[in-house]
């Protein structure tokens, strides 16, 4: 078990965090969207710059001292991706440039090479629209159907008719936790009911990988996906992971260099994976920060930011309902054990960019709107959330700091 986090020392390391917000810049800066980007630590941003002072060339090509090196640094970054996550080997990671491409990539190769019309695959409810869009659209091309498991009243899966659900499907694409509600799914569960049904499983571990110990193997899951810049690395960057036996026989996605073995004026043959899936020059200084921020991670452990987020949000959801009571409508599970560190909230009838205005004023980040997860928008009835979001560098003065510009902002439109 690794030590608990110290929060006032990790806020050090990240630069953004030491100025001044909201109006006349008389607040501190607390930034509450880790959910939609997470903020970077020193420690990311000097990999990156010392690896363009020192090391850049492209990678796969040169044989001269830095283009090697650089080759290097990008496969240690492959590798470190895969261990972040429990897979078995780099041979299944592909670094894509964040995860909703990393889903494309399936939907394009995977899908388009095993779905037929009338084929199903089976979603939620809850899915972000990177999970969502590209399964319309080969619904559009194909015929394909589409199912989701419903939500119960309580936020959470409603798993009651899976083996139905799962009939004849040849896919289900989960998220691992909704970053809407915070419910996090038992992937377990719906792997092997997938596996069952003669099914794959995918998993959108976008807001998961960064909060909790991830381990592929045992979510039981054939594709995984994360993207760096929710887990203190840079923009730019995503990685698929999936099992690599499914991986060898998808057909490649897009067309260009690295992605080949031989091309010749009438015809081509594919690379092996991974770098199959990975045509023309790839994301080199992001890989390389992306894994600076798995090292940064992984000192703090794991363990230890999932223990950290379940007390502050235990202690936010306290906190906003103690001081705002009825006003207040938080839309997830309200047992911390059950969740991550995304609340989304309603307060009285304030309109969610109107909470996210104020709040500002204060120097207090949040999101509002419909974070790309229309269907359960409606599902919800509402057309938009304020959301709150946590993560290494926050702690209890930031949850007072949000619940202080709440009430200001409930005073200042006097409901
Ligand atoms: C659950 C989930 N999936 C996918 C994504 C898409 O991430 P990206 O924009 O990095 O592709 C997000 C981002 O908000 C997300 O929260």
């Amino acid at each position: 078990m690794s030590a608990p986090l110290d929060v006032a020392a990790i806020r050090k390391d990240f630069p953004i965090l030491d100025q001044k917000a909201g109006e006349n810049g008389e607040h501190r800066l607390v930034y509450l969207d880790t959910a939609s980007s997470s903020q970077k630590p020193r420690a990311v941003l000097d990999a990156m710059q010392t690896y363009y002072e020192t090391t850049h060339a492209n990678v796969h090509r040169g044989v001269y001292g830095i283009a090697a090196e650089a080759t290097e640094r990008f496969e240690a970054a492959r590798a470190a991706a895969a261990r972040f996550i429990g897979a078995p080997s780099p041979r299944g990671i592909v670094f894509t440039k964040n995860v909703t491409e990393a889903f494309n990539l399936v939907a394009y190769s995977w899908g388009r090479a095993n779905l037929r019309e009338g084929d199903a695959i089976l979603l939620t409810e809850m899915e972000h629209h990177a999970n969502l869009v590209p399964w319309l659209m080969l619904k559009e091309e194909r015929g394909i159907e589409l199912r989701y498991i419903p939500l119960t009243p309580d936020f959470q899966l409603d798993l009651t008719h899976l083996d139905q659900l799962t009939d004849g499907v040849k896919l289900v694409s989960v998220t691992a936790m909704s970053n809407v509600l915070g419910t996090l799914t038992p992937v377990r569960q719906i792997a092997d009911a997938a596996h069952a049904a003669g099914a794959l499983c995918m998993v959108d571990g976008a807001q998961y990988a960064p909060h909790l110990p991830t381990d592929v193997t045992a979510l039981g899951c054939d594709f995984f996906g994360y993207t760096g810049h929710k887990l203190l690395g840079p923009t730019g960057i995503g990685v698929l992971w999936a099992n690599e036996v499914v991986l060898d026989a998808m057909p490649a996605f897009l067309g260009g260099g690295e992605m080949i073995r031989d091309v010749r004026l009438d015809g081509w043959t594919p690379n092996e994976i991974p770098w199959r899936f990975e045509a023309g020059t790839p994301p080199i200084a992001e890989a390389i920060g992306l894994h600076a921020a798995i090292d940064y991670l992984e000192a703090l452990g794991l363990d230890a930011v999932r223990q950290h987020e379940l007390e502050l949000t235990g202690y936010a959801l306290r906190t906003l309902t103690e001081r705002f009571g009825d006003a207040i409508v938080v839309h997830g599970p309200l047992d911390a054990a059950q969740r991550g560190g995304v609340i989304s909230f309603a307060l009285g009838d304030l309109h969610p960019h109107d909470i996210s205005q104020v709040l500002d004023q204060h120097g207090v980040c949040v999101r509002a709107g419909h974070h790309c997860a229309k269907p359960l928008m409606r599902r919800l009835d509402v057309g938009a959330t304020a959301r709150a979001s946590l993560y290494v560098y926050n702690d209890t003065d930031d949850v007072d700091a949000l619940a202080d510009a709440l009430d200001a902002a409930s005073q200042f439109f006097a409901f």
